[in-house]
């Protein structure tokens, strides 16, 4: 029987799409429209391409877009699917598989989450240097094979992370950096979670990016990740997030992240 990931490969090929990709960006909750900066674009919805998911949050497509900017080949992933839709930490394995398989040079992942920081307020972007997962959860239990032991040293890639900042000066856009924490969801955190989460060494708080940058890694993709900041973690500077307020201010900062992102490409390397 044919691989998802090979099907979802012919589906590709019978649109016209090949690889290797420059750059592969999945766009998180509110994100989506960024995709409407590629030239000769190419849009496939996720239900043609087997193990790709089927996100069901109000705010995510679900589409492939590929297409072209500053001369680079870039795959927009419009919306993810969370692990706290299914329970199955493993729901972007496929994605992520086929970018592997299709060659990628960069996998740059987008989400929105809370800020732990006074200096990271609501609609400012953060560039992720590192995870932390106390959830007890990791896409790689059940597998068998030795690559499951996969190192987390320099995950978020140090040079991508120069590439970002580089951008970021070019663009005239703050880009602090810091360490994201990933909470299951799908309820908000509790303040005194948020307080923990502090304490260990988190400057923001998400739903998303970690176990995806776990499967990544054991694909050996290259990545970077960026945060848009859309409020406060509960309980911190009077911080009650909210699913409406996160799609709001992820509307108004998706104009900086879309700048970084064009910077960031323009100054992408190709092979
Ligand atoms: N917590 C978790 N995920 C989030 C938040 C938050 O405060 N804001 C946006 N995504």
């Amino acid at each position: 029987m044919i691989s998802p990931v090979a099907a979802s490969l012919a589906t590709l090929r019978a649109h016209g799409v090949d690889g290797p990709l420059d750059a592969a960006i999945v766009l998180g909750t509110g994100l989506s429209d960024l995709a409407e900066s590629l030239s000769e674009a190419v849009t496939i919805s996720y239900a043609d391409l087997p193990g790709f998911p089927r996100p069901g949050v109000s705010g995510h497509a679900g589409r492939l877009v590929v297409g072209r900017s500053h001369g680079r080949r870039i795959a927009f992933l419009q919306g993810r699917a969370h692990y706290y839709e299914s329970g199955d930490p493993r729901v972007m394995a496929g994605a992520l598989e086929c970018l592997s398989a299709l060659g990628c040079g960069a996998l740059v992942l987008t989400a929105a989450s809370g800020s732990l920081r006074a200096d990271l307020p609501p609609g400012g972007l953060m560039l992720i240097t590192d995870h932390i997962n106390w959830s007890g959860l990791n896409p790689l239990i059940g597998v068998s094979t030795d690559d499951r032991f996969v190192s987390m040293v320099d995950a978020y890639d140090p040079a991508l992370r120069a590439s970002f900042q580089a951008a970021a000066a070019r663009a005239g856009i703050a880009l602090p950096e810091g360490v994201y924490m990933w909470f299951s969801g799908p309820s908000f955190e509790t303040p005194a979670e948020i307080r923990m989460a502090g304490l260990m060494g988190a400057d923001a708080v998400g739903m998303s990016v970690a176990p995806e940058v776990i499967l990544a890694r054991r694909l050996g993709l290259r990545l970077g990740a960026v945060t848009l900041i859309t409020n406060y973690g509960a309980g911190y500077q009077g911080g009650a997030p909210t699913h409406d307020q996160t799609k709001s201010i992820a509307a108004v900062g998706a104009q900086s992240l879309a700048r970084l992102l064009d910077s960031f490409i323009a100054g992408l390397e190709t092979p």
